[in-house]
């Protein structure tokens, strides 16, 4: 059965374990028709191991696979309307490019000449026209990560699973691909659900990301729904660059929520409702703190001592301390002449409190 609203893969309180270690627990998730969803997370928190049981190459323990409606727990790899790109790739090495991506074909029956055709459509499909006849040990890394792709686009599977896809490039080569990976999925329009431990990767590619964190499902959002409004602490220290201060909410005569962390008060968003003496932690990310003239009229601003400054090109980032020791990371755009001016020295700093997020502690 399928309409509309059904999603392409439902996960229902997926369990695996191996032995005494629990790989993946009560992970419960959507992916939508024709979504680039990311399994993101760090390594050993599970993702591998989830896409391999949506793929049918690893069973769960507990819990149900659904894939266009049809419970799937039982189905082999070959039976379920998936195809996998591995992080090893696993081309033949002995075979040519063509008969790489032809060998997905041979079980389809179809003729060799069919077949050809479909492995040059596959071929053109990923940019590599001219390589049919290469073999596959001659290719550079991203020609062969071509070749996988398109090995499995081949058979115009409604689902491509892809695990690691671009682990084994270097930087420049990397973000070329996220790019075309990124606009082969809006070409063919099918669900692409990827693994990653980039987070880059991940906030560049995907619709949704899915953050897993020791085989549990932290949080699954937008890109900028993940960076911009992490809903847990592990989510807000995981994505980007976090400064996090732990302290208890207290109210001013006014009513104003504020912050109080070792002995420093700091406005937060008034959109957050805590209780007074809540235990809460406060994130603010480097690049959302200003500096000297810029601090304008924010009301969080205080003179902080510098104690160092990396310079890293583009920007330069600060490390300072409160009056009370607590330090900061800070990311400005980098002045040609700042040098080390500033370092052992005074500077104010400050934030417009809505750049805050703020959540309650989590029981450690
Ligand atoms: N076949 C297996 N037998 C025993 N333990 C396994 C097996 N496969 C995975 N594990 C364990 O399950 C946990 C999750 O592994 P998994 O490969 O899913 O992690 P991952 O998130 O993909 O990590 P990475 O980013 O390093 O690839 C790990 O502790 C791993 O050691
Ligand atoms: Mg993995």
């Amino acid at each position: 059965m399928q309409n509309n609203t059904q999603p392409d893969i439902y996960l229902r309180n997926l369990c695996k374990r191996f032995g005494d270690i629990i790989a993946v627990q009560n992970l419960t998730l959507e992916v939508h028709k024709g979504e680039f969803l990311t399994l993101l997370g760090p390594s050993g928190s599970g993702k591998t191991t989830t896409l391999r049981m949506i793929g049918g190459f690893e069973k769960p323990t507990e819990g149900e696979i659904y894939i266009q409606g049809e419970l799937v727990n039982d189905k082999p790899p070959n039976k379920r309307s998936t195809r996998t790109v591995f992080q090893d790739l696993s081309l033949f090495p002995h075979m040519t490019v063509g008969e790489n991506i032809g060998y997905g074909l041979l079980f389809q029956g179809l003729n060799k000449n069919d077949r050809k055709n479909k492995a040059l459509k596959a071929l053109e499909l990923v940019g590599l026209e001219g390589l049919y006849k290469r073999k596959v040990t001659t290719l550079s890394g991203g020609q062969k990560q071509r070749v996988a792709l398109a090995r499995a686009l081949v058979t115009q599977p409604p689902i491509l699973l892809l695990d690691e896809p671009l682990g084994a490039l270097d930087e420049k080569l990397r973000e070329r691909m996220q790019a075309e990976l990124k606009n082969l999925h809006q070409m063919l329009g099918i669900s692409f659900i990827a693994v990653t431990h980039n987070q880059e990767e991940a906030l560049t590619m995907s619709d949704r990301i899915a953050i897993i964190n020791k085989g549990r499902l932290e949080q699954v959002a937008t890109p900028r729904e993940i960076y911009e409004n992490p809903k847990t602490e592990f989510v807000a220290d995981f994505i980007g660059l976090a400064n996090i201060l732990e302290g208890e909410i207290i109210e001013d005569n006014t009513g104003v929520e504020k912050l109080l962390s070792n002995g420093l008060e700091y406005f937060i968003p008034t959109k957050d409702k805590f209780n007074k003496g809540d235990n809460v932690i406060l994130m603010v990310r480097p690049e959302r703190i200003a500096i000297g003239d810029k601090v304008k009229g924010y009301k969080n601003s205080f003179s902080v001592t510098v104690r160092n400054i990396l310079y890293k090109g583009v920007c330069s980032e600060f490390y300072i301390s409160f009056d009370n020791d607590q330090e900061m990371r800070i990311r400005v755009e980098s002045k040609s002449f700042w040098q080390d001016r500033f370092t052992g020295g005074k500077i104010t700093i400050g934030w417009d409190e809505r750049d805050t997020v703020v959540l309650k502690r989590e029981s450690k």
